[in-house]
């Protein structure tokens, strides 16, 4: 019995749906090599922007601890100035300025001025003129920065470094 020879493919002569426009499959291998490497290529770029993405950190740090208020003809003598912002009273009294924190040391209010010095509006801690503890629930007394005059004629404070109280910097 003779046997016909088995084809490999799709039987034109017998497949009705049968394109003579179909890719030859060298060209179809071709393509889909090249969408391989293509969508290997995506994602190596897709995975390398997410790790990028993953260690950059996300996190804000606050203020800065350094920071310009200005030149010293803007506090005249007799200034007790809050600046809110930065939370600090500025205080010029002559030649003489300082910075002294307006974060309450019991729980972190912000303190604001009152006749006799600063007062807490949280729990009724209140400080004298230098910040020293006077009443209420306040541990400790307000902390004093360091002030110094930039070479361009600012005044800059640093809450990166405390002083002792009374350190006040001539300007
Ligand atoms: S936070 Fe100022 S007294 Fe409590």
């Amino acid at each position: 019995m003779e046997t016909q020879p088995r084809r490999k493919g799709p039987d034109v002569t017998t497949n009705p749906h049968a394109h003579s426009a179909e890719p030859e499959p060298q060209q179809r291998r071709s393509f889909l090599a090249w969408l391989s490497s293509f969508g290997l290529f995506g994602s190596a770029v897709l995975s390398a922007f997410s790790n990028f993405v993953f260690i950059k950190p996300r996190a804000t740090y606050g203020a800065p601890s350094r920071f310009n208020i200005g030149k010293p003809e803007d506090f005249p003598s007799g200034t007790r100035m809050a600046l809110e912002t930065h939370r600090i009273c500025v205080v010029r009294e002559g030649p003489k300025m300082a910075a002294i924190s307006t974060t309450c040391t019991h729980l972190g209010c912000i303190v604001g001025l009152s006749e006799t010095g600063f007062a807490c509006p949280c729990h009724g801690s209140r400080f004298d003129q230098d910040g020293n503890v006077t009443g209420g629930p306040a541990p400790e007394a307000l902390s004093w920065y360091k002030v110094t005059l930039k070479p361009n004629g600012e005044v800059e404070v640093d809450k990166g470094i405390e002083v002792k109280p009374g350190s006040y910097f001539d300007v």
